[in-house]
Protein backbone atom coordinates (compact mmCIF):
# COMPACT_ATOMS: atom_id res chain seq x y z
CA UNK A 1 0.00 0.00 0.00
CA UNK A 2 2.68 2.31 1.24
CA UNK A 3 4.31 1.14 -1.86
CA UNK A 4 2.06 2.08 -4.07
CA UNK A 5 1.83 5.06 -2.56
CA UNK A 6 5.24 6.37 -3.14
CA UNK A 7 6.37 4.12 -6.61
CA UNK A 8 2.81 4.43 -8.25
CA UNK A 9 2.04 0.74 -9.47
CA UNK A 10 3.09 -2.68 -8.19
CA UNK A 11 5.66 -3.12 -11.33
CA UNK A 12 8.81 -5.02 -11.11
CA UNK A 13 10.55 -1.87 -10.75
CA UNK A 14 8.72 -1.39 -7.63
CA UNK A 15 8.85 -5.13 -6.11
CA UNK A 16 12.55 -4.75 -6.64
CA UNK A 17 13.36 -1.61 -4.56
CA UNK A 18 10.14 -3.47 -1.84
CA UNK A 19 12.75 -6.18 -1.04
CA UNK A 20 15.91 -3.67 -1.13
CA UNK A 21 13.67 -1.84 1.51
CA UNK A 22 12.61 -4.65 3.44
CA UNK A 23 16.12 -5.92 3.73
CA UNK A 24 17.95 -2.36 4.31
CA UNK A 25 14.89 -1.76 7.21
CA UNK A 26 15.98 -5.01 9.04
CA UNK A 27 19.23 -3.72 9.90
CA UNK A 28 20.35 -0.02 11.37
CA UNK A 29 19.83 2.55 9.24
CA UNK A 30 21.69 6.09 9.45
CA UNK A 31 19.63 8.76 11.22
CA UNK A 32 20.93 11.73 8.97
CA UNK A 33 22.25 11.16 5.61
CA UNK A 34 24.15 14.19 3.64
CA UNK A 35 24.15 14.50 0.04
CA UNK A 36 26.63 16.39 -2.12
CA UNK A 37 24.65 16.67 -5.44
CA UNK A 38 27.15 16.87 -7.62
CA UNK A 39 27.57 16.30 -11.58
CA UNK A 40 24.74 17.80 -13.16
CA UNK A 41 26.84 19.85 -15.73
CA UNK A 42 28.98 16.63 -16.98
CA UNK A 43 25.55 14.77 -17.22
CA UNK A 44 24.45 17.69 -19.32
CA UNK A 45 27.35 17.93 -21.39
CA UNK A 46 27.70 14.11 -21.84
CA UNK A 47 24.01 14.50 -24.25
CA UNK A 48 25.12 17.92 -25.56
CA UNK A 49 22.16 19.67 -23.63
CA UNK A 50 22.73 23.47 -21.76
CA UNK A 51 24.53 23.39 -17.64
CA UNK A 52 20.62 24.15 -16.44
CA UNK A 53 19.34 20.60 -18.11
CA UNK A 54 21.58 18.82 -15.86
CA UNK A 55 20.06 20.87 -12.81
CA UNK A 56 16.39 20.39 -14.15
CA UNK A 57 16.58 16.59 -14.10
CA UNK A 58 19.40 16.89 -10.67
CA UNK A 59 15.90 18.19 -9.08
CA UNK A 60 13.87 15.89 -10.37
CA UNK A 61 16.23 13.20 -9.11
CA UNK A 62 15.53 14.41 -5.57
CA UNK A 63 12.24 13.44 -5.45
CA UNK A 64 13.44 10.31 -6.30
CA UNK A 65 16.13 10.17 -3.34
CA UNK A 66 13.51 11.84 -1.17
CA UNK A 67 10.92 8.92 -1.34
CA UNK A 68 13.95 6.26 -1.03
CA UNK A 69 14.87 7.94 2.00
CA UNK A 70 11.94 8.04 3.55
CA UNK A 71 10.86 4.64 2.60
CA UNK A 72 14.04 3.16 4.50
CA UNK A 73 13.08 5.06 7.70
CA UNK A 74 15.99 7.92 7.35
CA UNK A 75 15.05 10.40 9.72
CA UNK A 76 16.71 13.60 8.07
CA UNK A 77 18.46 14.16 4.30
CA UNK A 78 20.40 17.34 3.85
CA UNK A 79 20.90 17.95 0.51
CA UNK A 80 23.53 20.77 -0.85
CA UNK A 81 21.91 22.37 -3.31
CA UNK A 82 24.13 26.04 -3.20
CA UNK A 83 26.96 27.19 -1.46
CA UNK A 84 28.38 30.27 -0.67
CA UNK A 85 31.03 29.62 -3.37
CA UNK A 86 28.19 29.27 -6.50
CA UNK A 87 27.31 32.80 -6.47
CA UNK A 88 30.77 33.10 -8.54
CA UNK A 89 29.04 30.89 -11.61
CA UNK A 90 27.17 32.69 -14.99
CA UNK A 91 24.19 35.09 -14.11
CA UNK A 92 22.14 33.04 -16.26
CA UNK A 93 23.09 29.86 -14.33
CA UNK A 94 22.85 31.42 -11.07
CA UNK A 95 19.09 32.61 -11.48
CA UNK A 96 18.13 29.08 -12.78
CA UNK A 97 19.45 27.50 -9.77
CA UNK A 98 17.09 30.12 -7.93
CA UNK A 99 14.22 28.98 -9.80
CA UNK A 100 14.45 25.38 -8.32
CA UNK A 101 13.08 25.55 -5.16
CA UNK A 102 10.04 27.17 -6.84
CA UNK A 103 9.11 24.34 -8.98
CA UNK A 104 10.51 21.50 -6.90
CA UNK A 105 8.03 22.67 -4.19
CA UNK A 106 5.54 23.94 -6.21
CA UNK A 107 5.06 20.00 -7.44
CA UNK A 108 6.17 18.09 -4.25
CA UNK A 109 4.38 20.00 -1.44
CA UNK A 110 1.52 17.97 -1.72
CA UNK A 111 3.44 14.45 -1.80
CA UNK A 112 5.35 15.85 1.19
CA UNK A 113 2.68 16.50 3.36
CA UNK A 114 0.71 13.22 2.53
CA UNK A 115 4.69 11.78 3.43
CA UNK A 116 4.79 13.91 6.60
CA UNK A 117 7.56 15.05 5.68
CA UNK A 118 9.35 18.82 7.34
CA UNK A 119 11.44 20.79 4.93
CA UNK A 120 14.09 22.82 6.39
CA UNK A 121 17.03 25.09 5.28
CA UNK A 122 20.19 25.92 6.46
CA UNK A 123 22.20 28.66 4.61
CA UNK A 124 21.61 32.55 4.74
CA UNK A 125 18.34 32.88 3.41
CA UNK A 126 18.23 36.60 3.25
CA UNK A 127 20.53 37.39 0.49
CA UNK A 128 18.67 34.96 -1.77
CA UNK A 129 16.32 36.25 -4.26
CA UNK A 130 12.71 37.24 -2.95
CA UNK A 131 10.94 34.67 -4.84
CA UNK A 132 12.89 31.77 -3.66
CA UNK A 133 12.82 33.09 -0.32
CA UNK A 134 8.93 33.07 -0.60
CA UNK A 135 8.74 29.29 -1.93
CA UNK A 136 11.26 27.94 0.54
CA UNK A 137 9.25 30.04 3.72
CA UNK A 138 5.75 28.88 2.15
CA UNK A 139 7.30 25.42 2.60
CA UNK A 140 8.37 25.24 5.56
CA UNK A 141 5.81 27.10 7.05
CA UNK A 142 3.03 24.65 5.89
CA UNK A 143 5.43 21.32 6.69
CA UNK A 144 6.18 23.02 10.29
CA UNK A 145 3.93 20.21 12.19
CA UNK A 146 4.58 17.63 9.80
CA UNK A 147 6.37 14.86 11.92
CA UNK A 148 8.22 12.58 9.98
CA UNK A 149 11.86 12.96 7.90
CA UNK A 150 13.63 15.97 7.92
CA UNK A 151 14.09 17.13 4.10
CA UNK A 152 16.90 19.92 4.66
CA UNK A 153 17.99 22.01 2.17
CA UNK A 154 21.53 23.84 2.29
CA UNK A 155 20.85 27.13 0.59
CA UNK A 156 23.81 29.72 -0.03
CA UNK A 157 25.01 27.47 2.74
CA UNK A 158 29.19 27.17 3.69
CA UNK A 159 30.53 25.34 6.34
CA UNK A 160 33.50 28.34 7.40
CA UNK A 161 30.66 31.22 7.07
CA UNK A 162 28.20 29.24 9.51
CA UNK A 163 31.42 28.55 12.06
CA UNK A 164 32.20 32.15 11.83
CA UNK A 165 28.81 33.00 12.65
CA UNK A 166 28.83 30.80 15.27
CA UNK A 167 31.73 32.16 16.85
CA UNK A 168 30.03 35.68 16.68
CA UNK A 169 27.35 34.78 18.78
CA UNK A 170 29.75 33.21 21.31
CA UNK A 171 32.03 35.97 21.25
CA UNK A 172 28.39 38.11 21.77
CA UNK A 173 27.93 36.09 24.64
CA UNK A 174 30.39 36.39 26.36
CA UNK A 175 30.95 40.07 25.66
CA UNK A 176 27.53 40.63 27.21
CA UNK A 177 28.55 38.57 30.95
CA UNK A 178 26.00 36.08 29.91
CA UNK A 179 29.11 33.00 29.08
CA UNK A 180 32.56 32.46 30.84
CA UNK A 181 35.03 31.26 28.05
CA UNK A 182 35.66 28.27 30.33
CA UNK A 183 31.60 27.78 29.39
CA UNK A 184 32.56 27.21 26.05
CA UNK A 185 32.39 23.75 24.96
CA UNK A 186 31.09 21.81 22.12
CA UNK A 187 28.03 21.06 22.84
CA UNK A 188 27.60 25.10 22.64
CA UNK A 189 29.31 25.48 19.59
CA UNK A 190 27.19 22.80 18.10
CA UNK A 191 24.03 24.64 19.54
CA UNK A 192 24.98 27.51 17.80
CA UNK A 193 25.06 25.96 14.04
CA UNK A 194 22.77 26.34 11.76
CA UNK A 195 21.71 22.66 12.29
CA UNK A 196 21.70 22.78 15.89
CA UNK A 197 18.34 20.59 16.08
CA UNK A 198 19.62 17.92 13.35
CA UNK A 199 22.05 14.99 14.69
CA UNK A 200 25.06 14.70 13.05
CA UNK A 201 24.86 13.22 9.91
CA UNK A 202 26.20 9.14 10.06
CA UNK A 203 26.96 8.93 6.08
CA UNK A 204 27.78 11.52 3.50
CA UNK A 205 27.36 10.57 0.15
CA UNK A 206 29.10 12.48 -2.86
CA UNK A 207 28.36 12.02 -6.42
CA UNK A 208 30.39 12.23 -9.46
CA UNK A 209 33.88 11.24 -8.60
CA UNK A 210 34.87 14.28 -6.79
CA UNK A 211 36.41 13.57 -3.67
CA UNK A 212 36.41 16.76 -1.65
CA UNK A 213 34.05 18.69 1.06
CA UNK A 214 33.77 21.97 -0.82
CA UNK A 215 32.81 23.45 2.26
CA UNK A 216 29.91 21.21 3.63
CA UNK A 217 28.90 20.15 7.21
CA UNK A 218 33.21 20.45 8.28
CA UNK A 219 32.57 20.55 11.84
CA UNK A 220 29.16 18.33 11.76
CA UNK A 221 31.12 15.36 9.54
CA UNK A 222 34.06 14.40 12.26
CA UNK A 223 32.50 10.95 12.72
CA UNK A 224 30.43 10.48 9.62
CA UNK A 225 31.05 7.44 6.75
CA UNK A 226 32.28 8.58 3.16
CA UNK A 227 30.58 7.31 0.80
CA UNK A 228 31.49 8.51 -2.72
CA UNK A 229 30.57 7.26 -6.00
CA UNK A 230 31.42 8.05 -10.13
CA UNK A 231 27.88 7.96 -10.88
CA UNK A 232 26.58 11.55 -11.61
CA UNK A 233 23.55 12.88 -9.84
CA UNK A 234 20.75 12.79 -12.02
CA UNK A 235 21.59 9.03 -12.56
CA UNK A 236 21.89 8.72 -9.42
CA UNK A 237 18.57 6.73 -8.76
CA UNK A 238 17.55 4.04 -5.83
CA UNK A 239 19.64 1.34 -6.51
CA UNK A 240 22.57 3.38 -6.35
CA UNK A 241 21.28 5.11 -3.24
CA UNK A 242 20.37 2.02 -1.66
CA UNK A 243 23.89 0.66 -2.16
CA UNK A 244 25.14 3.35 -0.21
CA UNK A 245 23.06 2.24 2.43
CA UNK A 246 24.48 -1.27 2.52
CA UNK A 247 27.80 0.03 2.27
CA UNK A 248 27.19 1.87 5.47
CA UNK A 249 25.48 -0.77 7.39
CA UNK A 250 28.59 -3.17 6.94
CA UNK A 251 30.84 -0.41 8.40
CA UNK A 252 32.35 -0.61 11.85
CA UNK A 253 31.67 3.23 13.24
CA UNK A 254 34.29 3.03 16.64
CA UNK A 255 34.66 6.84 17.00
CA UNK A 256 38.01 6.80 17.77
CA UNK A 257 37.53 3.46 20.06
CA UNK A 258 38.05 -0.05 19.66
CA UNK A 259 36.71 -2.73 17.39
CA UNK A 260 33.61 -4.23 18.83
CA UNK A 261 33.17 -1.89 21.39
C1 LIG B 1 26.72 20.57 -8.75
O1 LIG B 1 26.82 20.03 -10.04
C2 LIG B 1 25.33 20.86 -8.48
C3 LIG B 1 24.84 22.07 -8.11
C4 LIG B 1 25.68 23.26 -7.87
C5 LIG B 1 23.41 22.28 -7.94
C6 LIG B 1 22.69 21.16 -7.29
C7 LIG B 1 21.24 21.40 -7.35
C8 LIG B 1 20.34 20.44 -7.64
C9 LIG B 1 20.69 19.01 -7.86
C10 LIG B 1 18.89 20.75 -7.65
C11 LIG B 1 18.44 21.22 -6.33
C12 LIG B 1 17.03 21.08 -6.16
C13 LIG B 1 16.26 21.86 -5.38
C14 LIG B 1 14.88 21.49 -5.18
C15 LIG B 1 16.77 23.09 -4.74
P1 LIG B 1 27.70 20.79 -11.13
O2 LIG B 1 26.83 21.69 -11.91
O3 LIG B 1 28.86 21.45 -10.46
O4 LIG B 1 28.17 19.60 -12.02
P2 LIG B 1 29.53 19.52 -12.83
O5 LIG B 1 30.62 19.40 -11.80
O6 LIG B 1 29.34 18.29 -13.63
O7 LIG B 1 29.64 20.76 -13.66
Amino acid sequence: MLNKLIWGKSDKHSQDLQERISEISNEEVPAHIAIIMDGNGRWAKKRALPRVAGHHEGMKNVRKITRAANAIGVKAITLYAFSTENWKRPRKEVEFLMRLPEEFLGSFLPELMELNIRIEMIGEMDVLPDHTQRAVQNAMEQTKDNTGMVLNFALNYGSRTELVLAMQRIAKKIKDGDLEVSDITEHNITSELMTANLPDPDLLIRTSGEIRLSNFMLWQLAYTEFWFTEILWPDFDEHAFFDAIKDYQKRNRRYGGLKGE
